[in-house]
């Protein structure tokens, strides 16, 4: 749905692609741009940069917490009304460990912000969107939700689940002939820093202002899809047509895709 005039929220608004997209928002005339994040210096840098371009509240909010998640959004309610368009960006991976190195925090901490807080956000939000036959839920998944990756199998396995929650309310709500819409995105490695030392052979690490206008447009035009870059559609054709192991030589031993974590450092 369009930006202007609506109240746009993002989670992990106040870092990385969240953060250029809640400036991106108000400069196409958002009402207000409602930033939930757990990073408070972060907030505060992100709050005094974009005030200059709207109004922007931000709220601390840890979103793998269902009772401050529903606090937060009370409060948001409370505050500005109700919430048009929602971006579920907040997001964590924690190492380039191979699986059995992971220690249970690293698995709870991951599948907690990457796969249940967007349902807890949804859980809070959709009854509301459902009422008004009005609003949109834009889901950041990751590309790694569409293939099997050495070295962030706990990373890959989050998105994955997001992405099948994520486009099953969107066939719930199409059933239910609502006009709320469910919008999944699937991005390659962007350069945020939170994947900070990957490499990347074939395909070009995205560059973060460019993928959030795409994020953004998708958006607007209330894609249900979109990969990024456009060729990652197409993955999923190449799983039903392929045999695994043709999907291994493509994307692993042909893209170098399995070895991107090999140098990964993470944000410092
Ligand atoms: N950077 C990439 O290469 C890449 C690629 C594909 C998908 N993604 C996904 O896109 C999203 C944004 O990534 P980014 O690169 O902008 O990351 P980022 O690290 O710059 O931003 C993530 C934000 O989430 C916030 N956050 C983390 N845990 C939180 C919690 N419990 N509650 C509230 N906020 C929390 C952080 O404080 C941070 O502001 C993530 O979901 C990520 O998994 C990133």
């Amino acid at each position: 749905m369009k930006i202007k005039d609506n109240i746009v929220l993002i989670t992990g608004g106040a870092s990385g692609i969240g953060r250029i997209m809640g400036r991106m928002a108000l400069q196409k005339g958002a009402k207000a741009l409602v930033i939930w994040d757990i990073n408070e210096k972060n907030i505060e840098e992100t709050v005094a940069s974009h005030s200059a371009f709207g109004t922007v509240k931000a709220y601390k909010v840890d979103v793998s917490s269902y009772e401050t998640v529903k606090e937060a959004y009370d409060r948001t309610c409370a505050d500005f009304g109700k919430v048009d368009i929602i971006i579920q960006c907040a997001g964590v991976v924690t190492s380039n460990k191979t699986f059995n190195d992971n220690t249970v925090r690293d698995i709870d901490l991951t599948m907690k912000i990457n796969t249940i807080a967007p349902m807890y956000v949804g859980l809070v939000a959709l009854n509301d969107m459902i009422a008004r036959d009005s609003g949109q839920i834009v889901t950041i998944a990751s590309a790694a939700g569409m293939l099997s990756l050495p070295k962030m199998s706990v990373y890959a396995a989050s998105k994955w689940g997001v992405i099948g929650w994520s486009d099953s309310v969107r066939i719930e709500l199409e059933r239910m002939k609502s006009h709320v819409q469910i919008t999944t995105v699937a991005p390659y490695f962007i350069n945020t820093g939170m994947f900070d030392g990957v490499r990347s052979r074939i395909f070009p690490i995205l560059d973060p202002e460019r993928t959030s206008r795409k994020i953004i447009a998708a958006t607007e035009k209330g894609k249900i899809f979109r990969g990024i870059p456009f060729a990652f559609h197409f993955i999923r054709t190449l799983q039903g047509l392929l045999p695994i192991k043709g999907i291994d030589l493509i994307f692993g031993d042909f893209c170098g895709i399995y070895s991107v974590m090999d140098h990964y450092t993470g944000r410092k």
